[in-house]
């Protein structure tokens, strides 16, 4: 079968990029989609089992931070572009271990810059696209009532958010050195379905149920921006097909929340699911020692892509949550074989049993 372009998608069994790799492979069938991912502990293939045996659709097992191997991908497909999304992604765990996110977020990223610049420079780059995708974290911590800006200088503050920037950076010197065609996004905080359970809101979920301590960082009073994941996979088909070559934008859902008022909102949704008394949950509360350099505020100003690309969260926050909560509780199958039932957050577990 001939197919009208092919797509290559980095990091599709992880928690974004399966929705990515679902979205496209679903909307364009008459495009391949190439979803190349090394399946570190975040990646599982679990999350694509309704999509893996179409016909657009192919998996391959690899590493971005390999540069023959990366060189040689380029050569067996054609790919008309590429959206790239693998990185370590889990700020805690760059604390712990930094070195594996300059391996993957910025090796990873220039293995990837370098093999599309060779492998398109014949064709002067028409019809190709190199899309890098980003998180809101590179700006900083904000401190005031202000919101983040595609302009705003970045200022990364842990490990994590250095090396995002980091290879932002490099996506912005390949474009501006060698004219590659790309487009950047920077996403606020994402929740949803199929999220490894180390990131706030599925660890809690799980804790909740499990009636574990829900390790609440510092006083609980920072605050994130909480968007919908398949609302960040339209953004990215959205900002694919029709964002500027060259341009950045930012993507987020006017959906701030310190993190105590989400942790108790979620709390009295789960004690309601579970049919467990009002206020049973929010016992589970614990303050723990907080994030060590933790960011007080991220907020992002989504005004661009929503004027110039008409893109727009089509779910609201308690929709969002709801849904995400029922399909926790749905898939405790998957949930039980990434924790085994016994996964605690990787940085809170120091701290829960002083
Ligand atoms: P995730 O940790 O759930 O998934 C990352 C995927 O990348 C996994 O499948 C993993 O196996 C794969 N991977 C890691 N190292 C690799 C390597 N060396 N080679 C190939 N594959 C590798 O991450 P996520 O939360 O889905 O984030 C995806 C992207 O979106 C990241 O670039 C992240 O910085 C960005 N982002 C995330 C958020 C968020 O809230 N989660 C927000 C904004 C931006
Ligand atoms: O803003 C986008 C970023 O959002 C992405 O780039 C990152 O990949 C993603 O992991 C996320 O980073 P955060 O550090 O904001 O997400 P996390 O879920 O780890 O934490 C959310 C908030 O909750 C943060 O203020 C720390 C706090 N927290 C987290 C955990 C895991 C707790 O208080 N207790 C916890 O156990």
């Amino acid at each position: 079968m001939s197919f009208k372009k092919t797509i290559l998608i980095t990091g599709g069994a992880g928690f974004i990029g399966s929705h990515v790799v679902r979205l496209f492979v679903n909307k364009y069938p008459d495009c391949q989609i190439v979803n190349l991912d090394k399946l570190t502990y975040a990646g599982n293939l679990e999350n694509l089992t309704d999509i893996e045996k179409a016909s657009n659709y192919i998996f391959e097992k690899g590493d971005i931070a390999d540069t023959a191997y990366i060189q040689g991908l380029f050569k067996k497909y054609n790919f008309d572009g590429v959206i790239h999304l693998a990185a370590e992604s889990h700020v805690d765990r760059s604390i712990v271990a930094p070195m594996e996110f300059v391996i993957t977020n910025v090796i990873g990223t220039v293995n990837l810059l370098n093999a599309a610049k060779d492998a398109w420079k014949e064709s002067k780059y028409e019809g190709k696209r190199f899309y890098h995708v980003s998180t809101d974290e590179v700006y900083g911590s904000l401190h005031d009532g202000s919101f983040f800006l595609e302009d705003t200088s970045y200022d990364p503050q842990s490990p994590y958010s250095a090396s995002k920037a980091s290879s932002d950076h490099f996506v912005r010197a390949y474009h501006n050195t060698y004219k590659l065609p790309v487009v950047l996004t920077n996403c606020s905080n994402n929740y949803g379905p199929n999220q490894f359970p180390e990131k706030l809101l599925p660890l809690f979920i799980n804790n909740i149920q499990t009636n574990k301590a829900l390790p609440v960082y510092g006083k609980g009073e920072n605050i994130r921006d909480w968007l919908f994941v398949i609302d960040h996979a339209r953004a990215i088909d959205t900002v694919y097909h029709e964002g500027k070559v060259g341009e950045t934008y930012n993507i987020g859902g006017h959906n701030e929340w310190t993190n105590i008022d989400l942790i108790r909102l979620l709390c009295k949704q789960m004690d309601q699911k579970l049919g467990r008394a009002a206020g049973t949950s929010e016992k589970l509360i614990t303050y723990v020692t907080d994030r060590a350099g933790h960011d007080f505020r991220y907020a992002i100003d989504a005004t661009k892509i929503k004027n110039e690309l008409g893109w727009v969260p089509s779910v609201t926050f308690e929709q969002g949550l709801s849904l995400t909560i029922d399909w926790y509780l749905a898939n405790q199958v998957w949930m039980d074989k990434i924790t085994s039932g016994a996964y605690e957050s990787y940085y809170a577990q120091q701290y829960l049993n002083k």
